[in-house]
């Protein structure tokens, strides 16, 4: 298939620089080779520019950012191609799944956010402790109240909250919580994962989001993963997801079929050793698209 990189060098959205250095790890650890590699028609889009002066900190610099990224998330989709938008911080994700709201309202097709995260991000400028922009973006796109105007205008309506699936959830704040409770967001944590392994929660929202005849957007921030295989990014949180568990949900949805656009956010090439988590991410994403172990799928177990 067409996949579009998209260069996000965002990091605005943070207060510890350097993640607007992480889509060139994510190139020089070989993003578009790998991709190339499993026959895909891959095209480096270059990085994109914020719209209006670079470098303001918090929602105005993010705003400038996100207008720009949903021109261009936008464009790849109507050209019919995947957009990889490879970050920079969370708060990228206000401008790609912005682009695949405006796409999807003119062909009338829902959208289903999945979002693999130790976080929620579902935090609001008056629930943030930390005032980071990164922490908010899920809360913007579903049109929770007390931020400025962060969309070009006419902004697309707010996505449902139903239509977001948190994975891997262990660090939530009290608001947000409280927030994410009442807007009923869907959820599966860690508690969630230690208990059932990924394969039956995952399937439960691949199946809906199948039923629903939904675009699904996915959107990997890397501090879903164990920090101990990758320790390049500014909020880590032990007890993540091991890179077996990462790398058969990349499978999964590989096999789906239904992923139609992709964020991998929060790489920090600046905390990475030796490029490990760089290399990682790129192993993951090599999945997501395909890459196996056999070249045919795997045996259905016979039922004894
Ligand atoms: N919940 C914390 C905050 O709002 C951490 C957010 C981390 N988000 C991220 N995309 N890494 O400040
Ligand atoms: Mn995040
Ligand atoms: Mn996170
Ligand atoms: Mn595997």
């Amino acid at each position: 298939r067409s996949i579009a990189l998209i260069g996000a060098p965002i990091e605005v959205g943070t207060s510890e620089p350097g993640a607007l250095m992480g889509p060139a790890a994510l190139r020089t650890a070989g993003l578009v080779r790998a991709l190339a590699e499993l026959g895909h028609a891959i095209t480096d889009r270059g990085d994109v520019a914020p719209d209006g002066p670079a470098g303001a900190r918090g929602l105005d610099g993010v705003a400038a950012w996100t207008r720009a990224l949903c021109r261009v998330v936008e464009a790849v989709l109507d050209e019919g191609a995947l957009p990889l938008t490879a970050g920079g911080d969370h708060s990228l994700s206000l401008g790609s799944v912005d682009g695949v709201m405006r796409h999807c309202a003119r062909r009338g097709q829902p959208v289903f956010v999945l979002w693999l995260d130790a976080h929620a991000d579902f935090n609001t400028p008056a629930t943030s402790p930390s005032g980071n922009v990164h922490g908010m973006p899920l809360a913007a796109l579903c049109g929770e109240p007390g931020f400025p105007p962060l969309f070009a205008e006419p902004a697309p309506a707010p996505l449902p909250p139903a239509h977001v699936h948190l994975f891997g959830l262990r660090s939530i704040d009290a608001g947000e919580r409280a927030l994410v409770t009442a807007r009923r967001v869907g959820v599966t944590d860690m508690r969630t994962i230690d208990e059932f392994g990924v394969v039956a929660p995952l399937r439960r929202v691949l199946d809906r989001v199948a039923a629903q005849g939904a675009h699904l957007h996915v959107s990997l921030d890397i501090d879903f993963l164990d920090p101990s295989i990758a320790p390049a990014v500014g909020t880590t949180v032990p007890g993540g997801a091991t890179f077996r568990e990462a790398h058969l949900i990349m499978e999964m949805l590989h096999d789906s079929g239904l992923v139609r656009s992709l964020d991998v956010v929060e790489l920090n090439p600046f905390l990475d050793e030796r490029g490990r988590s760089a290399r990682v991410l790129v192993e993951l994403v090599a999945s997501l698209f395909g890459r196996r172990i056999l070249d045919r799928p795997t045996a259905p177990i016979q039922a004894v």
